[in-house]
């Protein structure tokens, strides 16, 4: 795992969104797999200025979102659906039939979780997934227990991400405890990987994935087996890491070298 530590939130959004800049600069058709929550809000906001700047265009691109709420159709404020075209689709220059999320309102969802994974791959795979993280450890959906080999599926919610995400919903509202998520399987085919995490509140979950047991209870910690997995994270989130001064030197002379080759 390549593991950058940056001093804020905004940093962190700043080095996420020009890998992508970079990424579609390369391959103008590339397929993105993204995320939704709070972390890639700002990530997004660097996307659109970039399209906006014509440094870079969607209109080749085709997206994946990771997961979605079993239960809640795509005009629901809470869906991951909305949240897509409210914080990216709506201000870039994409086709949204060529954006695609698990469908949530699925009549049968366990074929819709067969369909979603045909569709990746007959877009020719992703070629970078972005990720947030869960306090508990979660990628996608993938609550703790899941099988680091797992495909798209129906997932149930864990208490605690129940309790994270009811922010967002009003009181009294339906708050969906089933969801349909790519797999940690899926996760792990995307040909790069791009993890974010801010703040203390993840300092855990960072830990766990990067100085932990490979494991099931840590879901995140599968990117352990990655190629090409890259963790930008703050300085709050990096917190409990016991190497940290290492993990600095090692991305200081990974600069160095790229620098070298110009690259
Ligand atoms: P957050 O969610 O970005 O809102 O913290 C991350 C996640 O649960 O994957």
């Amino acid at each position: 795992m390549q593991i950058v530590i940056l001093k804020d939130s905004a940093s962190v959004a700043e080095y996420g969104a020009n890998i992508f800049i970079k990424q579609l600069q390369k391959k103008a058709d590339s397929v993105l797999g993204l995320a939704t929550g709070s972390t890639p809000v700002s990530l997004y906001q660097g996307l659109i200025a970039a399209n906006k700047a014509k440094q870079i265009s969607f209109a080749g691109v085709k997206t994946f979102n990771l997961d979605e709420y079993l239960g809640l159709e795509g005009t629901h404020p809470q869906s991951y659906r909305y949240f897509m075209n409210e914080q990216l689709f709506d201000h870039i220059d994409i086709d949204k039939s060529r954006t695609f999320v698990p469908p949530g309102d699925a009549e049968n969802p366990i074929e819709a979780c067969q369909g979603y994974e045909e569709q990746i791959k007959a877009a020719g795979g992703i070629d970078i997934q972005l990720l947030g993280i869960g306090r508990n450890g979660h990628i996608g959906f993938n609550e703790p227990s899941s099988g680091l080999m797992s495909r798209t599926r129906v997932k149930t919610l864990t208490k605690a991400t129940i309790d994270d995400n009811a922010r967002f919903f009003k009181v009294g509202e339906y708050q969906p405890h089933l969801s349909i998520t790519m797999g940690i399987g899926t996760i792990l085919d995307a040909k790069k990987v791009v993890l974010l995490a801010t703040g203390e509140n993840k300092a855990d979950a960072i830990k766990a994935t990067v100085e932990g047991a490979l494991t099931a209870a840590c879901p995140a910690s599968a990117l352990q087996l990655h190629q090409d997995a890259v963790l930008v994270i703050d300085e709050a989130a990096a917190s409990k890491l016991t190497d940290c001064d290492f993990y600095k030197h090692i991305e200081a002379e990974n600069q160095k070298l790229l620098a070298k080759l110009g690259l």
